[in-house]
């Protein structure tokens, strides 16, 4: 029997091949459907045959309760971007200066595909683990919903251990005829195919990939120099033999002025292909100069992505309202005739600022162009003079206070107004929003509207008042909307925000200047706010990537009477105010706890990189060597550290020991 059961993952594995990367079907779907439903039935009557990566699978049914982090083994970088033929023209330059030369460049172009990125391990030949980008350092095991994409084959024939990436995408039909099912049924929306990708390929439960018609074309892979594969366009081809599915209107292009001729084609093209593409990525054809033109902080330097301009549409500007911001921010925004624009429809925009509009003398009643920047934000382009009739009407910034009617005002230096009124209830519903969002203390169930209502109908007036809306359930439970369930999860939630690390409180309080990344950095130096609440203005500006302007903000919140009783306050409600280091955020890794020195230079990542990875691990990253030391992880030209550590007898990692424990 087990030669049948091999003998079918083959037929149909060749099957899926055939119709999925070469789109040139050689079975019937009767056939197909026939051979799989012999396979199926073989493999639950033999379950010693089962194989984890057999054809069988790819029906999706495969349930997993959460994501497993995957550490990347190199890197997944993003790019830089350019929007025009003279940003090109400086990237080429910039390469040729670098390599010392006046030759054209050989450039691979690819499609830049829409969709999300993603890397495939194979060991011996099989399928191991498929993994999100995430931050670049570490992303999301999603293997299950990637196995169920037909043209990814599960298998190699060469019995390799490689790592591919390339880009999960979903096809213009595919995701048609998804909003299409979606609206039918009254589910909402998705803006656009890649959305709809990404949404996808997060799903625990992978019948919901295999359901919705995702495609993959590789684009890297990784480090083929083993191989034997020197150039972009041999991988891409060594890839396509390995039965990988690649984007087949790649082109090598001899200099810069064929790559523009390149993207002028595409630009014309672009709407008559299957899937989306938002620019074309040029590369440096040859990998072996990939490490001698090097890379920036964040991108390399031997690949840039050609960015298309943002598809602009024309609707009528109805009105300019304005509303106010937590920090009592006056903020004017354009009511618009809704127009659908990339993806979703689009009835309000914002106009930043009094300058902003006067700047593009922008007027009630013009037709505007708009567009979506970074295709997320929509955004006012300019006015189209020429459609004026004379009835428009000149804009002026509100003198007065759209909530509270208080006066407003330009501070000096900036273009924004504020509400002058100290409490105005629209800072104050903004600042409680602002306390109980996600990145905050993660209220669920306390979002925009029901803040709204809590505020207005008075349960809630300041956010310590939160932590007391226990006392008013019968009230709540009295209006509609407000159902028993939803109650007793949002009092569960609250309850659980006072057992918060340190940052996210430190990020609630809204100090001015101080983002999620700062409040993360001032938890972990201080521990206790009580100490960071005596820390001077020089211990701040010592801590790196902390400016004097910051320091000051930092300072001046903690030392106003108000703020410092509202700490008090919250530390009365019992809501924690210590950084967990050891909380349950982090995995349980060789790192998490431990006290970890890096010395000497890491081939894989940067020194700034090790040190977040290792961060977010939870280890203790230190600067010197002592006998507390749990672990030395060692680079080449380690100087000194090394030997006292193993004077001291410290555990000593090399680079590949390291990545090793990372797995
Ligand atoms: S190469 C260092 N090639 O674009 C090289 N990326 O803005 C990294 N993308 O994260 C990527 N098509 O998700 C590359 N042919 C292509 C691509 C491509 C789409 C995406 C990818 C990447 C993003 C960078």
């Amino acid at each position: 029997m087990k030669e049948r059961i091999l003998e079918l993952r083959k037929i149909l594995n060749q099957a899926n091949y055939d119709y999925y990367v070469l789109e040139n079907p050689t079975l019937s779907d009767y056939e197909f459907d026939a051979l799989m439903r012999e396979l199926i039935e073989l493999e639950a009557k033999y379950p010693e045959y089962y194989d984890p990566n057999s054809p069988s699978l790819r029906v999706g049914g495969e349930v997993v309760s959460e994501f497993n982090t995957i550490v990347h083994k190199r890197k997944m970088l993003s790019l830089g971007n350019v929007f025009n033929a003279d940003e090109l023209e400086e990237f080429d330059a910039r390469i040729k200066e670098i390599l010392q030369t006046n030759e054209d460049i050989e450039y691979m172009c690819e499609l830049k595909i829409d969709g999300l990125a993603m890397s495939i391990e194979y060991v011996d030949g099989a399928m191991n683990y498929a993994a999100t980008r995430g931050n670049g350092i570490e992303g999301e095991e999603v293997t299950h919903n990637i196995k169920t994409i037909k043209s990814i084959p599960l298998s190699i024939d060469e019995k390799r251990t490689m790592e591919v990436r390339g880009e999960v995408y979903m096809p213009k039909k595919s995701f048609h005829k998804l909003n299409d099912e979606r609206m039918l049924k009254g589910e909402s929306l998705f803006a656009n195919p890649r959305n709809a990708a990404s949404g996808s390929v997060r799903q625990l439960d992978s019948k919901i990939a295999a359901s919705r018609g995702l495609d993959m074309f590789m684009y890297t892979y990784v480090d083929c120099e083993q191989f034997g594969i020197y150039k972009q366009s041999d991988a891409l081809n060594a890839l396509e033999k390995l039965g990988f599915k690649t984007n087949p209107e790649r082109k090598i292009c001899k200099g810069i002025k064929e790559v523009i001729k390149y993207i002028e084609k595409y630009t014309e093209k672009r709407d008559s292909l299957a899937y989306e593409i938002d620019g074309i990525v040029i590369k440096v054809n040859n990998i072996r100069l990939h490490e001698l033109i090097g890379y920036t902080m964040k991108v390399p330097k031997w690949a840039i992505a050609y960015k298309f301009p943002a598809k602009e549409v024309k609707t009528r500007l109805k009105d300019i309202i304005f509303t106010v911001g937590r920090t009592g921010k006056i903020t004017p925004n354009a009511v618009l005739e809704p127009v659908f624009v990339a993806g979703s429809t689009v009835s309000r925009a914002t106009l930043h600022n009094e300058d902003f509009v006067l700047s593009k003398d922008i007027r009630i009643g013009d037709n505007v162009m708009i567009r979506k920047a970074g295709d997320v934000i929509p955004e006012v382009v300019r006015p189209v003079v020429e459609d004026r009739t004379g009835e428009e009407k000149r804009f002026y910034m509100t003198d007065v206070c759209p909530i509270c009617g208080s006066k407003v005002e330009r501070k000096n230096d900036e273009a924004a107004h504020y509400c002058t009124n100290e409490h105005c209830p629209a800072k104050k519903i903004e600042s409680i929003i602002h306390f109980a969002s996600k990145e905050a203390m993660n209220i669920e169930g306390l979002g925009d509207k029901v803040i709204e209502d809590l505020y207005n109908l008075k349960f809630i007036k300041d956010v310590t008042d939160i932590y007391y809306l226990d006392s008013h359930t019968h009230e709540l439970i009295e209006i509609d909307g407000y159902g028993k369930k939803s109650i007793e999860n949002m009092m569960n939630a609250i309850e659980k925000s006072k057992g918060n690390s340190l940052e996210k409180l430190l990020f609630a309080l809204g100090i001015d200047e101080v983002g999620a990344k700062t409040s993360r950095i001032l938890a972990k130096r201080y521990n206790d706010i009580d100490l960071l609440m005596n820390a001077s203005k020089e211990d701040l500006i010592n801590i790196k990537d902390i400016g004097e302007i910051m320091a000051d903000s930092i300072y001046n919140y903690f030392h106003n009477e108000k703020n410092i009783k509202l700490i008090n306050d919250l530390k009365s409600i019992g809501i924690n105010t210590k950084y967990l280091n050891n909380n349950e955020n982090y995995k349980e890794t060789a790192f998490k706890n431990k006290n970890v020195l890096v010395t000497g230079t890491l081939a894989s990542y940067k020194r700034d990189e090790v040190k977040e990875l290792l961060d977010n691990l939870g280890a203790n990253v230190v600067s010197s060597v002592s006998k507390n030391l749990d672990y030395l992880i060692v680079g080449t030209d380690p100087g000194s550290k090394l030997e006292k550590a193993q004077k001291l007898g410290i555990t000593i990692l090399d680079e590949n020991e390291f990545l090793d424990l990372l797995k």
